[in-house]
């Protein structure tokens, strides 16, 4: 047994006051859980700790909490792991931290409102499949293989953990979020469902859609089942933009093609080139800016100038097409064999598939080969 402080975030809607802090402590088995934690408190200290819980097994999703800042599930986080990580963050004898989840409104401590940001949000993307013609006499029978692609997905919980860690969301509460769009593929992968392209065309063009996430890989640190999201979401726009050909209005998949473009031409990223590269594509000047264009540029200028003045686009270097330094020696030809390569060999990092006879071998050879490039040594593959 062990003492474990516990510093958790109350919030009680009825006296119609702010959220506080209450410390509590307790003696426990430092294997056993934060949930645990809680509940003990729970039981023997504040009857009125409100906390959601079910399975104590990683399995329900209902436990989703932030923990020392962190959102993630209370019943799969030990609080020997949890005090070591605060002590860690906070220096030592620090309490551990328990918060309700993030971008979700707050019913009373650590409960949030589900419904208006999770599970609406699922609805958004059909979460069922839709098959196209008459339903077969018996099951639909599809290849085992076929299937391994959405397995990642499937492993979801619905806990909300990516939900509440989602910087983009923060910013803009419409976004169909990390969850929805990790469920998104589910169906989007699956060979039984007829309306893949619909649903990609629906996702790419909704300004809250695929297009909005900015990779900042939170969910996939969030995320207590392995399902990494934005492998999903960049799963979904793989398939929209490059196999699908799906031009969207929010200007994404050509602006993901300029900063692909542009490594590929110049081996870092020149930002002078990622406005014009973006909206009229046509590195080294030749300019053939497509349809609307040149007004889409026009319009992002004040994001340019915000840009400057905020100081994230700061450089002479930056600013000015033409003066972005170039790669030392040879490095520049071992991009290019690196893009080559992966224009062969498409690379699918799931959880499921690496290392596994379905497409493992791939990816060792090319994160080898990645490797080999990058280091610059003798004998890497041609
Ligand atoms: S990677 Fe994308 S979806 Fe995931 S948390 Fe960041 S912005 Fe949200
Ligand atoms: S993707 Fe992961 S973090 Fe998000 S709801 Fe599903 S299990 Fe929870
Ligand atoms: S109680 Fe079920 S996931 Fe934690």
């Amino acid at each position: 047994m062990a003492k474990f402080s516990l510093k958790v975030r109350r919030f009680k809607p009825e006296p119609g006051e702010g959220p506080y802090w209450e410390n509590f402590d307790v003696d426990l088995d430092p294997d056993l859980s934060v949930l645990d934690g809680l509940l003990q408190v729970r039981d023997q200290q504040d009857g009125s700790l409100s906390v959601r819980c079910s399975c104590k097994a990683a399995i329900c999703g209902s436990c989703g909490v932030k923990i020392n800042g962190q959102s993630t599930l209370a019943c799969k986080t030990r609080l020997s792991e949890a005090k070591e990580w605060a002590n860690r963050s906070n220096g030592n004898s620090e309490p551990i931290t328990i918060e309700p989840m993030g971008n979700m409104p707050v019913i009373k401590d650590l409960v949030t409102d589900m419904e208006s940001t999770h599970w609406q949000k699922i609805r958004r993307v059909t979460p069922w499949l839709l098959p196209k013609g008459d339903p077969p006499e018996r099951e639909y029978i599809v290849p085992p293989e076929s299937m391994i692609d959405v397995t990642q997905t499937m492993a979801c919980v619905q806990c909300g953990a990516c939900v509440s860690a989602c910087l983009s969301m923060e910013a803009d509460p419409d976004f169909v979020g990390p969850a929805a769009l990790a469920k998104a593929y589910r169906f989007v992968g699956d060979p039984r469902d007829g309306e893949r392209k619909e649903r990609l065309h629906d996702l790419a063009q909704d300004p809250h859609g695929i297009y909005n996430c900015t990779h900042c890989f939170a969910c996939v640190e969030a995320c207590p089942k392995g399902v990494a999201p934005m492998d999903q979401i960049m799963r979904l726009r793989r398939i929209a933009g490059h196999d699908e050909d799906i031009d969207d209005v929010n200007n994404g998949r050509r602006h993901e093609l300029a900063f692909v473009n542009i490594i590929e031409q110049k081996g870092t990223l020149d930002e002078a080139l990622l406005l014009q590269e973006s909206f009229a594509p046509g590195i080294k000047g030749k300019l053939k800016p497509p349809r609307g264009a040149i007004k889409a540029l026009f319009d992002n200028i004040p994001t340019a100038l915000r840009a400057i003045r905020s100081g994230k686009a700061r450089s002479a270097e930056k600013l000015v097409p033409g003066i972005h330094p170039k790669l030392p020696g040879d490095a520049q030809k071992h991009v290019k064999r690196i893009y080559a390569h992966a224009e062969e060999h498409r690379i699918e990092l799931n959880l499921y598939i690496k290392g596994e006879e379905f497409g493992g071998g791939d990816d060792n050879e090319a994160e080898e080969l990645a490797e080999n490039e990058l280091q610059g040594k003798e004998g890497a593959p041609a």
